[in-house]
């Protein structure tokens, strides 16, 4: 842990940019498809050996040229740990707890969801696949709570929680470390996901994992409940035999959202794949940047990190991977902008991927993709345009996803949702909902087609019991 705040610290101290040029880099235009994967995988005749010995048909990796031999799911599940980052604190939708606390569906937070997830996966294959939460800080107490109350048999679980470092914020003036005496939790911060690897490393559950017999890891964040184990993908890595892989999404998918993302390239000077995030492209390289049809593929934060060969290359760079350093300016106090502004100094999980000499990446759908980072996202998810199947994991249940623009003023923050969305409409007809001004949604509310509804008072309108349809209304 040391090791990696130094070498943030040194690359703040020395000013180094990391800057990437389009000159510097090739742009990746074509990656292997889960669906294609999958596809020749139900064709191969090996398939019919392995659904004799597990109970489905697992991607084989046997007829993808240059794999290894083929292994059953049920195998490769007592090899495999899922991760959930669970460290953040979802400072931009106004959180102070971890956000798979938040309530997502018929009373279910993303903490309940997962675990109902990994205890399906288990009875299934009556495989015992390792499930461990990453959590900081600022989210270990009120999430072991929450599980004690209603996950008591994960909570006993060995290695359950893996305790992410705490990193002093760095007063941006004298490059200090920053004092605040009226709150001094606040002089701390988590270092950004990236510190999954010193976390690991440092706190021996590398080496307890290896011992377990565990080699593969699914890592993913908690607020993506598309992020599920897939067992094709489980499969289709074990047979690459490759250190990492990423999951990517493609251009066709790509919305202007994700043009802040990482995009992946490569390295034009060795040829590595690595992630350039929209901090690391110099300004006159922007609209490159944003060019979809050059670089196609982001980074869905779904990562596949082999232990053993992690375990290697830290070995090889003495215990600190050479991640490029985010610089992340803030206030000491996050809610005041009166107080020193500071830099925290964090890294990215997936931009480990030029650590590894044999890293890939895989095309997934964008199904596998459905973060909430913003109160739109969580009220289309906690509408009937959503629905939570048996194996507790959320698809689409309408013809197509709703987009949904809620004005920032009052409903960026949860709580402001929660007051003015006590009731989520029907939105399973509803292409597009556009909200401008406080509108009250109670019982009885449906949305179909394309709506905006209008409030030009700061006196909220309650709504109850009404169809809209391709209006555009001032209530
Ligand atoms: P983000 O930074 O996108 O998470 O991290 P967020 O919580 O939505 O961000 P803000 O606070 O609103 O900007 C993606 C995932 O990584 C975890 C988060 O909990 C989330 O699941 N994370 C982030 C950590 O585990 N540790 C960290 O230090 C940072």
């Amino acid at each position: 842990a040391q090791g990696a705040f130094k070498l943030n610290y040194e690359q703040l101290v020395r000013g180094v940019t990391g800057l990437v040029p389009d000159r510097d880099i090739d742009s990746v235009q074509e990656l292997p498809r889960l669906e294609a994967l999958k596809a020749s995988a139900e064709e191969g005749a090996d398939i019919k050996a392995c659904r004799r010995r597990c109970c489905r048909g697992c991607l084989h990796p046997a007829d993808v040229p240059g794999l290894l031999p083929p292994a059953c799911c049920a195998d490769l599940l007592k090899q495999t740990a899922v991760l959930k980052l669970n460290g953040g604190l979802g400072t931009s939708m106004g959180l102070e707890k971890a956000k798979s606390l938040l309530e997502v569906k018929g009373g279910k937070t993303f903490l309940d969801l997962i675990a109902e997830q990994i205890k399906y996966t288990r009875q299934k294959y009556d495989s015992k696949v390792r499930f461990v939460l990453m959590n900081s800080f600022s989210t270990s107490a009120d999430t072991k709570a929450y599980l004690r109350k209603s996950h008591s048999d994960l909570l006993e679980e060995r290695d359950v929680e893996l305790m992410q470092n705490m990193s002093c914020k760095v007063d941006a003036a004298t490059l200090k470390p920053a004092e605040y005496s009226e709150h001094p939790d606040m002089e701390w911060c988590p270092p950004g996901h990236g510190d999954i690897y010193p976390s690991l490393l440092g706190s021996g559950m590398l080496d307890r994992l290896i011992d377990d017999g565990i080699t593969y890891l699914f890592v993913s964040n908690s607020d993506n409940l598309g992020a599920t184990l897939d067992l094709d993908l489980l499969a289709y890595f074990a047979g690459s035999d490759k250190g990492f892989m990423m999951e990517a999404s493609g251009v066709c998918e790509r919305e202007v959202s994700d043009k802040k993302g990482g995009h992946l390239a490569r390295r034009k000077k060795d040829g590595r794949l690595m992630l350039r995030e929209s901090a690391m492209c110099p300004d006159e390289d922007k609209s490159l940047f944003e060019d979809i049809t050059l670089h196609k593929f982001f980074n869905t934060n779904n990562l596949w990190v082999n232990l053993r060969k992690l375990k290697a290359t830290l070995d090889a760079s003495d215990g600190v991977l050479q991640l490029p350093l985010i610089k992340n300016k803030k206030t000491v106090n996050p809610r005041d902008s009166s107080t020193p502004p500071v830099f925290q100094l964090e890294t990215a999980m997936g931009s480990a991927i030029e650590c590894f000499d044999d890293a890939g990446a895989v095309v997934v759908p964008r199904s596998r993709f459905a973060p909430v980072k913003t109160c739109n996202d969580l009220f289309a998810l906690r509408s009937d345009a959503y629905k939570v199947t048996e194996e507790s994991t959320v698809v689409l249940a309408a013809p197509s996803p709703p987009l949904i623009k809620l004005d920032d003023k009052h409903y960026k923050l949860v709580d402001q949702l929660e007051a003015l969305a006590p009731e989520v409409p029907s939105l399973y007809h509803c292409k597009s909902l556009t909200v401008k001004g406080p509108v009250r949604f109670l019982a009885g509310v449906a949305i179909r087609g394309d709506v905006t509804l209008t409030n030009i008072t700061e006196t909220p309108v309650e709504l109850r019991g009404r169809t809209f349809e391709d209006v555009s209304l001032e209530v």
